[in-house]
C-alpha cells in the first residue's frame, strides 16, 4: 500500500506538468462565448459526473501497480467549473473489484470485492478537465486514501 502510495504521488506529479494547451485547442478558446465562472453543485447522478468519477478511477488504475481494478462506488460531492471547457471536482470513493487488471476487462462488469482480506476502499478527490468540443480529458488532481 505504502507503495502504491507513492507511486500514485509520482504519478500525480507527472500528470500536472502535462497541462499545455494546444494551438488548435486555444483558436477555440478565443471564439468560444463561454465565460469562466465559479464552481456550482451539480447532481452526484448526472451522467457527465458518472463519466468523470469513471475517468478518476481509470486513471487511479493506470497509476497503480494493485492486480486488481477498482471502481467508483460513491460520488459524495460533484461540483463543475467553467474553465476552457468543464472542470469537474468530485468527491468519489473507489473499491477494490474481483477483476483482475491483466485481464483488461470491462469495469461496468465488474463486482465489489466481498473478500475480508481483499476488500478496500479508499476516498479520493479528483478534478476531471473535459474538453467536450475536442473530446480531449485530463484528470490534472487525484488524491485517495
Ligand atoms: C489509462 O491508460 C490507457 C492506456 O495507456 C489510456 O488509453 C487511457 O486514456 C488512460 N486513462 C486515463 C483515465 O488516464
Ligand atoms: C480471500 O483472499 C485471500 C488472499 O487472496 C485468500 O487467501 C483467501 O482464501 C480468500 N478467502 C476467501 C473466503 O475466498
Amino acid at each position: 500500500m505504502q507503495r502504491a502510495r507513492a507511486l500514485l504521488a509520482f504519478c500525480c506529479l507527472i500528470l500536472s506538468t502535462m497541462g499545455t494547451p494546444s494551438a488548435d485547442f486555444c483558436s477555440h478558446i478565443l471564439h468560444t462565448n463561454v465565460k469562466p465562472g465559479f464552481p456550482k453543485t451539480i447532481e452526484t447522478n448526472n451522467p457527465e459526473v458518472r463519466k468523470a468519477a469513471r475517468l478518476s478511477v481509470e486513471r487511479f488504475n493506470n497509476c497503480t501497480n494493485d492486480i486488481f481494478l477498482f471502481k467508483e462506488s460513491h460520488i459524495s460531492k460533484a461540483l463543475v467549473q467553467i474553465v476552457k471547457g468543464l472542470k469537474y471536482m468530485l468527491d468519489v470513493q473507489i473499491a477494490r473489484t474481483i477483476c483482475k487488471k491483466n485481464k483488461h476487462p470491462n469495469l461496468d462488469n465488474c463486482d465489489f470485492q466481498t473478500n475480508h482480506t481483499l476488500k478496500q476502499t479508499l476516498s479520493c478527490y479528483s478534478e476531471v478537465w473535459v474538453i467536450p468540443w475536442l473530446q480531449k480529458f485530463e484528470v490534472p488532481v487525484l488524491q485517495c486514501h
